[in-house]
């Protein structure tokens, strides 16, 4: 029997639910079904998603920042189709592949910093992973110094220098490693003056509720770091390839210096796992130190031309398009817009952006009845009123978002950077209708949410934080 793809899936169609319930974490599968989020995605294109019933809609989530470029770009696709046509070599492993040369070529002339040498992997943790080796092996000290909120990933190691105990939990000992306050430089001075700590790991911008530090912060860190012996490694996992309207969001600050960057995502336009470390050659020197060490770190699909191409391709499209400076045309369109409703409805507390990475944060309103509802349903679960906002989102509007991190009242824009001033629009329309609805105290929005709260609470307040992650 000849395999066929399309038949297998139209075979299947609207299953997704049941065989992932029965194979796969029915948990997850459960609280999706709570949050109405239980849809069956059929095809993909930009910014947009059809589910097998035909309904359109739009992604302002894109896959936790892996779609940049949009869904299923053309010129990506074209590459690796090509790619494959050609019976493309790829993993031999003894042998030095020309399109890794090439794609870390054109990661270190975007990037820059003088950080030259570049070794690939698969995903944002594993990046995150080797550059704590890295880290360890070239400072010879082994603690590691993080932010609150940070996220790295969820690997052990990774895990250790994660913001949010919630992850943590369970997990047993991980690497030494402590947590300073995002922003904070005195009490980063404090805790790096120690003198036995490899790197201070740090996003420009956290994605785990969109914290943008002060101006300057991160030059800042960096000297401090430097003055300390401190290795400074900046994560772009998700704000790097253009999200915040530059290459990174690092290069929004002029003089920041790191000795380390890893990107991941985004960086093959979402087809194929692959992140990449930065570093600066005193670092490799150190942990590749001799020809026996020479693959002392690697992993077998790292180097994956299938990867290689869809990079090369990705860069291309995002300077043909570009979709940097549209990004901040976009972001700037989407903040504003959410400002001037900010200004009319009470629940808006705060809207932050650099070019398409958006925060909407809600806030305790200033009217009595709508405080009374605001402590009910934060006493009940602190993502809740989230919820009560992606939730009509989704179902009446046909927009995908998501919440901006566990325990938080606030929800994350992270939308490919493709969208257009008709989606922008689309946004704002469906926004402005769920707010008008939440601040109708009592009213239908409020008894749903109470609905979806009595029926996440008997199995504990964890799956409703599962849907928010
Ligand atoms: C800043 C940052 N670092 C690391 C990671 C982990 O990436 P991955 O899920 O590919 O392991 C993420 C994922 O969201 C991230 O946002």
């Amino acid at each position: 029997m000849t395999f066929d793809i399309k038949k297998l899936i139209k075979e299947h169609a609207g299953e997704n639910f049941s065989l992932y319930e029965a194979h796969v974490n029915p948990r997850f599968a459960r609280a999706l079904r709570i949050i109405g989020f239980d849809r069956c995605y059929e095809t993909a294109k930009g910014a947009y998603l059809w589910d097998i019933e035909g309904r359109r809609y739009l992604d302002m989530l894109s896959g936790y920042g892996a779609f940049n470029i949009g869904r299923n770009h053309p010129v990506v696709r074209k590459a690796l189709c090509d790619f494959m046509s050609m019976d493309g070599v790829s993993l031999v492993q003894m042998e030095a592949p020309l399109l890794c040369g090439l794609l870390a070529g054109e990661l270190k002339n975007r990037i820059g910093y003088g950080l030259d040498n570049v070794y690939f992997c698969s995903t944002g943790a594993e990046g995150n992973e080797a550059a704590i080796k890295f880290a360890r092996c070239a400072t010879g000290k082994s603690r590691i110094i993080y932010a609150s909120s940070g996220f790295h990933g969820l690997t052990t190691g990774a895990l250790a220098l994660n913001g949010s105990q919630v992850f943590k939990e369970k997990f047993g000992e991980l690497l030494p490693a402590d947590k300073v306050p995002f922003g904070d430089l005195n009490a980063l001075e404090d805790e790096i003056s120690s003198g036995d700590i490899a790197a201070f790991f740090v996003e420009p911008i956290q994605g785990k509720g969109v914290n943008i530090p002060p101006a300057g912060y991160m030059k800042a860190a960096g000297e401090l770091c430097h003055k300390h012996g401190v290795l400074f490694v900046v994560d772009e996992v998700q704000t790097g390839i253009g999200r915040t309207g530059k290459f990174l969001a690092l290069h929004h600050e002029t003089g920041a210096e790191p000795d380390m960057v890893i990107v991941s995502k985004s960086l093959s336009g979402g087809y194929v796992p692959i992140a990449a470390v930065l570093m600066k050659k005193a670092i490799y020197d150190k942990v590749y130190s001799s020809l026996d060490r020479s693959v002392v770190h690697s992993s077998t699909f790292g180097k994956s031309n299938f990867a290689m191409t869809a990079g090369l391709a990705t860069l291309s499209v995002l300077d043909d398009e570009n979709l940097m400076d549209h990004a901040t045309r976009m972001g700037n369109l989407l903040g504003e817009r959410l400002q001037t409703l900010a200004e009319r409805y009470e629940f808006i507390g705060q809207v932050r952006w650099r070019g398409l990475m958006l925060a909407i944060e809600f806030a305790s309103p200033r009217s009595l009845k709508l405080k009374t509802a605001w402590t009910t349903v934060n006493k009940l679960n602190e993502d809740l009123f989230c919820q009560a906002v992606t939730i009509p989102l989704l179902e009446d509007h046909a927009v995908l978002t998501q919440v901006a991190g566990n325990q938080m009242t606030t929800i994350k824009l992270i939308p490919p950077l493709c969208i257009t001033e008709d989606d922008v629009d689309w946004f704002i329309t469906a926004f402005d209708k769920v707010m008008q609805d939440l601040h109708r105290f009592p009213g239908p929005a409020w008894e749903s949410l109470m609905r979806i709260a009595r029926n996440a609470m008997p199995g504990g307040r964890s799956k409703s934080r599962a849907a928010a992650e």
